[in-house]
């Protein structure tokens, strides 16, 4: 695996790629990585010929500066884990390569609905930075296939939408959630969970189970009570929201209805950390 830290070495390298006809797969992170990001380096190697893997911690999608520092470096074991994987390219920049000029964005994007409601509304800002931050690396990396997991569904939908907004040529590939044996999705916060928290926090899970199995034969105001408690119960101690949407526009739902593809999401917390999760039911 190469090595970049500075986009000027990586482009002059992508530019080579390039001229040799590669096609080139993306998966930015954060680090902290784990399996659900490797699947996703899995994802674009049976793909393109090509795959880099950019860490960023972006300072400038946290609207919570605790969550901030507190976010897990393990650079080490990253980069043990991406060259086990045998991926190509790891590009790792500082803040100042990616925001020479500042970290405010001059201009917001223009993202609409999807941007009100759920994660949006809890974190406010949150996908601004976001959309900053995969804008300017697509700018940088003009990768054919963008890779990123299912987990973060609005993010997804964010991201298609700063796209398209953007014109960016990348194509979004989704690569479906990652979980651990007993349900809980793969997610770099897990390592703030202890042993305990982690097996309580399955009720995440469980509690998507239950919508999935319930979504036709009860209210939905029914099933969110009662995916409520069973949080409560498994010692969650706050529940930013418990939802179920038309899953091509986020727009919530109050009843079932055949016709329409359903999503399930959820996010809560167990002590200091905050998780999320979804099922397309
Ligand atoms: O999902 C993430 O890890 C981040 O939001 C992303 C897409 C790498 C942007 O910083």
């Amino acid at each position: 695996m190469i090595l970049f830290k500075r986009i000027s070495d990586l482009q002059t390298h992508l530019q080579k790629l390039r001229q040799e006809n590669k096609t080139i797969g993306f998966a930015p992170t954060m680090g902290a990585l784990h399996e659900g990001h490797l699947s996703l380096i899995k994802a674009s190697q049976e793909e393109v010929d090509i795959t880099i893997c950019s860490i960023f911690v972006n300072p400038t999608q946290f609207n919570d500066s605790k969550d901030f520092e507190k976010y897990p470096i393990t650079i080490d074991n990253d980069i043990y884990l991406l060259e086990k994987q045998r991926c190509d390219i790891l590009f790792l920049p500082s803040v100042n390569e990616i925001y020479p000029n500042g970290k405010e964005l001059k201009q917001l994007y223009d993202l609409g609905f999807i941007e009100s409601i759920l994660e949006g509304a809890f974190r406010p800002g949150h996908f601004q930075g976001v959309c900053q931050v995969v804008d300017r690396l697509l700018e940088i990396v003009q990768p054919d296939l963008l890779f990123m997991g299912q987990k973060d569904y609005q993010q997804i939908m964010v991201v298609k939408k700063m796209i398209e907004l953007k014109n960016h040529k990348a194509k979004v590939i989704v690569v479906p959630i990652f979980r651990e044996p007993s349900g809980l999705a793969s997610s770099s916060r897990n390592m703030r969970l202890t042993n305990d928290e982690k097996e309580k926090a399955t009720a995440i899970y469980q509690s998507l189970i239950f919508i999935k199995e319930n979504i036709s034969r009860l209210f939905f105001v029914e099933i969110k009570q009662q995916v409520a408690e069973m949080l409560m119960n498994s010692e969650f101690q706050k529940i930013d929201y418990i939802e179920i949407c038309n899953a091509e526009t986020l727009e919530p739902l109050e009843k079932y209805d055949k016709t329409i593809k359903l999503v399930a999401l959820i996010a809560a917390f167990i002590g200091e950390v905050r998780l999320i999760d979804n099922m397309i039911l």
